[in-house]
């Protein structure tokens, strides 16, 4: 009889995602299990009780799934399951806390095919703006645009102190070098969006960020990207399905957050099939992510 793939889905928040839980059993897993509350501490025991109780070339038939709304915490309990291996006995491990990781390599992915496509560039050394750089989508598009050798900035929407924090972080986890702006005027962003080749918004669903009349002095955007499906855009006249179209009040392409999210689906659902299907147990997170996100953008 062939092996059930079983996925145990951790977080340490109250609730697992419906959407993962739907994606996971959509790619093909038999079983998925949530664990809810559970703390960095708790994950080399839950692992451990699950890879000792398959034989150990069962292991690849049996997956952890790390989600949460944070990347660090996300990042330390995807460690934490990777040292809890005791080979032979391995199992594969997936971390996408809220999505993040395969929302911001498709995100980024999408850009940079924008990027080649219309202005036969790359992301190294375009002058990046992010907003809504405090959630955890808007933090791991950073780590992953900076590492691509982009100039990121983020713009704190209450100032800098917040964004600050998070620039450190990037800067002593990822070894990622990061600006900070200060987002909390009309004046400020509208300095933020000048001053970039490309603004990436990743704020609160329905919050409208930038607005038309930011675009004034926009003279070298190129691209701008939002994330938010719920209306009203994060980017005033941005279409949801805008694929590097042409953006009102501006000379830049935009990309719509169904454009980013059709890319954001397949990775998530790629990234659990590879699971299902690797004859060795594997492990991803945002770097795999992205890997595949470029495969797949268009
Ligand atoms: N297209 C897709 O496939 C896809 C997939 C997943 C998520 N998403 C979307 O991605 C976005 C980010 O998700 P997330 O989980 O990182 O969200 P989040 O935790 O709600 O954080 C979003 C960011 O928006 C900021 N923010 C809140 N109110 C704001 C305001 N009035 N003006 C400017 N910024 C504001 C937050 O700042 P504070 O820290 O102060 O709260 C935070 O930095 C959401 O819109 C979500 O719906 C899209």
């Amino acid at each position: 009889m062939a092996r059930k793939h079983i996925l145990h889905m951790l977080t340490p928040l109250g609730h697992m995602s419906p959407f993962d839980v739907n994606m996971a059993l959509d790619a093909g897993f038999d079983a998925v299990l949530p664990y809810v509350g559970v703390s960095p501490g708790e994950v080399t025991g839950l692992v451990q009780d699950a890879i000792f109780s398959r034989p150990p070339d069962a292991g690849v038939d049996t997956g952890i799934f790390i989600a949460g709304k944070d990347v660090s915490l996300a990042l330390d309990m995807f460690d934490a399951a990777r040292k809890a291996m005791v080979p032979p006995f391995k199992v594969s491990v997936f971390a996408d806390p809220a999505g993040s990781f395969t929302t911001a390599a498709a995100m980024v992915a999408k850009v940079e095919k924008a990027l080649q496509a219309k202005f036969d560039r790359g992301l190294n050394d375009s002058r990046i703006a992010i907003f809504g750089a405090t959630g955890v989508v808007g933090f791991c598009t950073a780590v992953i645009a900076a590492k691509e050798g982009a100039h990121v900035t983020l713009v704190g929407h209450d100032g800098v102190e917040r964004v600050k924090k998070v620039a450190a972080e990037i800067e002593s986890r990822f070894e990622a070098s990061v600006d900070i702006a200060d987002g909390s005027t009309e004046a400020g962003n509208k300095r933020a969006v000048a001053a970039s080749e490309i603004v990436l918004t990743a704020a609160k669903a329905g919050v409208q960020v930038i607005s038309k009349a930011q675009f004034e002095n926009a003279g070298d955007l190129l691209i701008a990207a939002d994330v938010n499906a719920v209306p009203p855009a994060g980017i005033e006249g941005l279409t949801v399905n805008a694929n590097a179209e042409p953006l009102e009040a501006t000379k830049a392409v935009g990309i719509g957050p169904l454009a980013i999210g059709n890319v954001k689906y397949k990775v998530e659902f790629g990234l659990f099939k590879k699971m299902i299907e690797a004859e060795k147990a594997v492990t991803f997170d945002f770097q795999d992510a992205f890997a595949l996100a470029r495969e797949i953008a268009k």
